[in-house]
């Protein structure tokens, strides 16, 4: 490999992936980011647009993928590694519309396998998900849980590492797959429904709407930060770490909604009033990981606390406000 390997960022424009992107370009990769912006956005990557190493193609990864990449590999030379994300990532979206979650979740997955298959692509990481995990799994789940999704997108995600193995296995990919559990921190979209409970409780805070929980709010997750994310993402991508493996990736700590909406309601000093309404379909009761696999063969450490990236979402999602981003083009109306 070379000093300035030529990486993929398949969804590089979203929130995780622009991350990752930030962070393999200080490591001196050329990087390419691969995105159709069906919710990425260019200001994702604004901070990147002007560098030498970094070029961003306006594409989707259930189209030509072939032929889009051959214009990447022209300017930056061969695709060395990939780092994939582009995803339908929205649960609800999932049990709604699951034909459309298969056609790119699995059907973009199938297309860049195919790519790094035939063009001897060092390294494949791809972003799973928690959401693979049996609903009645006892918590902590360690990689060992039973697996058996309560929603289509993660079956998708499922079916994704079965496809990693099989062509490991008859191919010779070398990959990691990541079972992210909640991620949170600047650039999740505030304003789309369908984003994560973080990104959209600190929007309704700081703007005095009304909050909406789900359920009784005793449902729980495990908030990872997007930094510690994206650095464990990128030192995966570019060794040997975690070869062949199927990672959790998240705190080990457990935390309801309820919880979360009260820290955020103090931390951004808001008054506004909280609702409940019925459970979502598909969503899992909880999920809290263990550190276990992630620190032994990662050497994974969480470096930011809840508290602490609630603060810096704030902060930005305050930015936002001000900035009025437009909502992302979903096909699905808000209700
Ligand atoms: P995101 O919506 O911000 O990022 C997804 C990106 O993929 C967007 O930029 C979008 O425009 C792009 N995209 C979608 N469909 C595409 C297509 N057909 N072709 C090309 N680009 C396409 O979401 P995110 O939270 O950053 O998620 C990134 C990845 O991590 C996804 O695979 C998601 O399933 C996974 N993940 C996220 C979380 C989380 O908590 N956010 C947890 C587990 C797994
Ligand atoms: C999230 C990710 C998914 C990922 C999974 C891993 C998003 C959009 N989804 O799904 O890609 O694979 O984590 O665990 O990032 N809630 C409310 N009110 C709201 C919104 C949400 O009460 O307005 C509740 C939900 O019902 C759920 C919890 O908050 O119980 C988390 O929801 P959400 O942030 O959408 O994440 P997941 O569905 O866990």
């Amino acid at each position: 490999m070379t000093d300035h390997p030529h990486v993929l960022v398949t969804g590089g424009a979203g929130f995780i992936g622009s991350h990752t992107a930030d962070v393999l370009l200080k490591r001196g990769c050329f990087v390419t980011v691969l995105d159709n912006l069906s919710t990425g956005y260019r200001a994702n990557i604004s901070q990147l647009e002007n560098q030498q190493r970094f070029q961003f193609i306006h594409g989707d990864v259930t189209g030509d993928v072939k032929g889009l990449l051959s214009k990447a590999a022209k300017r930056f030379g061969p695709i060395d590694r990939i780092a994939h994300f582009a995803a339908q990532t929205a649960v609800p979206i999932s049990v709604d519309d699951p034909a459309t979650d298969i056609a790119v979740n699995l059907g973009g997955t199938a297309r860049i396998l195919e790519y790094a298959r035939h063009n001897k692509v060092a390294k494949l990481v791809f972003a799973s998900s928690s959401a693979v995990y049996d609903d009645d799994a006892p918590v902590p789940v360690n990689e060992e849980s039973r697996a058996r999704p309560a929603s289509p997108y993660g079956i998708d995600k499922l079916a994704a590492e079965f496809f990693l193995d099989y062509y490991a296995r008859i191919f010779g990919l070398t990959f990691t797959a990541l079972r992210f559990m909640n991620v949170y921190g600047p650039r999740q979209d505030p304003k789309s429904w369908y984003s994560g409970v973080i990104s959209i409780f600190l929007d309704r805070a700081v703007t005095n709407q009304p909050i909406t929980i789900f359920d009784d709010g005793e449902q729980t997750r495990d908030f990872v930060y997007v930094s510690d994310v994206a650095e464990v993402f990128a030192e995966s991508l570019m060794s040997d770490k975690g070869n062949s493996a199927i990672i959790n990736i998240g705190t080990g700590v457990e935390v309801s909604i309820n919880t979360l909406t009260r820290t955020i309601l103090d931390l951004a000093g808001s008054s506004a009033p909280v609702k409940h309404e019925p459970p979502r379909a598909g969503d899992i009761r909880r999920s809290v990981t263990t550190m276990d696999k992630a620190v032994e063969l990662l050497d994974f450490h969480p470096k930011v606390g809840l508290r602490e990236g609630l603060a810096e979402t704030l902060a930005w999602v305050r930015t936002q406000t001000k900035t009025a981003r437009p909502p992302a083009p979903l096909k699905h109306a808000s209700p």
